[in-house]
């Protein structure tokens, strides 16, 4: 069996896929204050799927349909804490779910990686690839960069990024 899937299998019994999505979505939902039902994204289904086929990327989401998406070359290939990166991603795409894009997808795409970078770096799930706190060029550089960014601007505010 491929190493991708006995690590699927793994999460789903040690920790169960739905409550890993729930608790991720649970903590965006703080994150972003989602208190008024009125900006609150309707999302009844999400689906999660392993790819067998390397297709570049560590992880997306389809925008309508909600379909998280996970190399399993990724997931194979990688060397270190697999279960915290894996949830890590998880966090970010399911953010991607929660989050809005504007009515054509118009929302910059540095910023919506950032924010969902950020949601990521607050569940301590922040991945060893990643940049340390005040490296990069400029603010929204994009994922981790643009997540520490945030996190600045929240230290100042309490809020920012929720705003
Ligand atoms: C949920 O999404 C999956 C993948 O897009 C789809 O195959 C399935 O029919 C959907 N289920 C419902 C109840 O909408
Ligand atoms: C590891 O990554 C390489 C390059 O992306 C890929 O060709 C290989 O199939 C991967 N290994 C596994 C076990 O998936």
């Amino acid at each position: 069996m491929h190493a991708a899937y006995i690590f699927l299998l793994l999460l789903v019994v040690t920790h169960g896929i739905q409550a890993t999505l729930y608790t991720v979505t649970n903590t965006a939902r703080w994150l972003f204050q989602e208190y008024n039902q009125v900006d609150r994204k309707l999302v009844q289904n999400v689906s999660l799927f392993v790819d067998p086929e390397d297709k570049g990327v560590v992880a997306y989401t389809t925008k309508l349909t909600h379909e998280i998406h996970v190399s399993a070359s990724y997931i194979s290939n990688y060397s270190g804490d697999v279960r915290k990166e894996i949830t890590g991603v998880l966090y970010h795409e399911m953010t991607h779910v929660r989050q809005w894009h504007g009515s054509h997808g118009e929302a910059p795409t540095r910023l919506t990686e950032g924010i969902a970078d950020y949601v990521r770096l607050k569940a301590n799930l922040g991945s060893g690839y990643w940049v340390k706190a005040g490296e990069g060029d400029i603010w929204d550089e994009g994922y981790d960069v643009t997540a520490w960014f945030l996190d600045y601007c929240d230290g100042l505010r309490n809020g920012f990024v929720a705003e």
